[in-house]
């Protein structure tokens, strides 16, 4: 056993704070304290594999673009405060990452802003464009986010504010080894929201507020990123969640271990595991997490955070997009992550993964299937679809990334993928149906899977 790291007796204790309880029905679960965090070993990573029923159908690369002057790629539908799609005058609401395609597919990254999308039929997409004033938003782009409305009618727009280190509220760019000063920060702004013949209309913007950022102890600040410089931070991806179980609200978040973390004996696996596994040394610096913030306020504007549902550290570099399913008191804690982004010695797909917890949503998480695929891109096309969002029903949205065509070759997509509808039950998922490309569904709130 080889180890990077060395060990502290006070990151252990934290394990030995794990309650085993026991369901009517005689399966052990684990009740958790309220520091618990969750680890997604290497061990674990090692049992990566797609099967048949996680792995999605290939997509038709003679796909139409929902909005054929922008790149279109991460996707969230308006969601109301329990979670169920909002309907507003017959209209379903959408958000997704947008720039336009005068840039280069790579370069889109840089220029990205949220952009609106409505439809009655959740199958046909109308683009209605940035809904807000990017000069007074915060980031020099705007990232991936989520949105709530609430039961005053205010639309409560999240998202991820990326800047250059800052400088100039993060306006005064600079193209060349940007992802070096790539820090990102958890913001919001608000909207009234209106619709009539003319379509959907997101008016009387707010103000423009940073609900977080990084405290360099949970979460990686972009100094200590700096230090060891691997792939790009993260503290971005925010996502709204009412706890339908407890009535708490929460953000969640991508973030990466803070100072002082380490890779621990559990971050490699059981006493068995580490006799004969040999951790390559640039393994340490791979610390993906899934951060969480209580929510203060009714206003989601005052934010405490917490310490992180799961980590990666080891395993892999990149929890994205976190956000949740719940079944009576089942959570799934599902994210989305890359092949390049595991740790030396892991691999997995470019995929939707998901972690099984009971009794909470802070809880001793186990990847489901075994596997902790839920939806994986086959073998043949592994980069045709990212940025898997799975919706309170188990619906899942993503975007067209990468296909290869029949010559093998290539085609850039950037529009809405077809939607995967996916069973979940106790510890299993599986994918039961594909839906039409984009399509979203009316659904109801967390909680009620079936
Ligand atoms: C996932 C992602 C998000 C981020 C966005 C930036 O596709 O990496 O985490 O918000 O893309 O383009």
């Amino acid at each position: 056993m080889k180890m990077g790291f060395k060990t502290k007796l006070g990151k252990l204790m934290l394990c030995s704070s794990i309650l085993v309880g026991s369901l009517a029905g005689g399966s052990a679960y684990a009740s958790v304290s309220d520091d618990f965090t969750a680890i997604w070993s290497r061990q674990q990573a090692e049992q990566v594999a797609r099967t048949t029923d996680t792995t999605a159908p290939v997509i038709d690369t003679n796909f139409e673009l929902a909005a054929p002057d922008v790149w279109i790629w991460d996707t969230w539908p308006l969601q109301n405060r329990d979670g169920s799609l909002a309907i507003v005058k017959g209209h379903r609401i959408a958000f997704a990452l947008v720039a336009p395609r005068d840039f280069g597919w790579n370069d889109r990254h840089t220029e990205a802003r949220i952009g609106m999308f409505y439809s009655k039929n959740g199958k046909d997409w109308t683009y209605a464009g940035i809904p807000y004033d990017y000069d007074n938003a915060f980031g020099h782009m705007q990232w991936a986010g989520s949105a709530m409305l609430d039961e005053n009618g205010k639309v409560h727009f999240f998202y991820t504010a990326t800047t250059d280190m800052n400088a100039n509220g993060g306006k005064e760019w600079n193209q060349d080894g940007w992802v070096q000063r790539a820090e990102q920060r958890l913001a919001k702004t608000t909207f009234d929201i209106s619709a009539d013949k003319n379509g959907v209309h997101l008016t009387n913007e707010g103000e423009h507020l940073i609900i977080a950022e990084p405290d360099g102890k949970y979460y990686e600040t972009i100094e200590q990123f700096q230090s060891h410089g691997n792939v790009i931070t993260a503290f971005r991806d925010p996502f709204f969640f009412r706890d339908p179980n407890t009535g708490k609200e929460y953000i969640l978040f991508e973030g990466q271990a803070g100072s002082g973390y380490e890779l621990k004996p559990e971050n490699i696996g059981d006493e068995e595991y580490r006799k004969t596994h040999t951790v390559p040394e640039r393994a340490k610096y791979y610390n993906g997490n899934i951060g969480i913030a209580e929510v203060l306020d009714k206003d989601v504007t005052k934010l405490k955070l917490l310490p992180p549902l799961i980590e990666s550290v080891g395993a892999n570099h990149q929890l994205e997009r976190p956000h949740v399913v719940v079944d009576g008191d089942n959570y799934y804690l599902l994210t989305i992550s890359h092949t390049f982004t595991y740790a030396p010695g892991l691999t997995g797909p470019d995929g939707l993964y998901g972690f099984v917890g009971k009794g909470g949503l802070r809880a001793d998480y186990k990847p489901v299937n075994g596997t902790g695929l839920i939806v994986a891109n086959p073998a043949e096309n592994p980069y045709q679809a990212y940025s898997w969002m799975a919706l309170p029903d188990g619906q899942v949205i993503s975007f067209i990334n990468e296909p290869l065509d029949e010559t093998g070759k290539v085609k850039h997509g950037g529009t809405f993928a077809p939607t995967l509808k996916v069973s979940f039950n106790g510890d299993t998922t599986k994918i039961v149906k594909e839906m039409e490309a984009g399509e979203i569904k009316p659904f109801g709130p967390y909680g009620k899977l079936k």
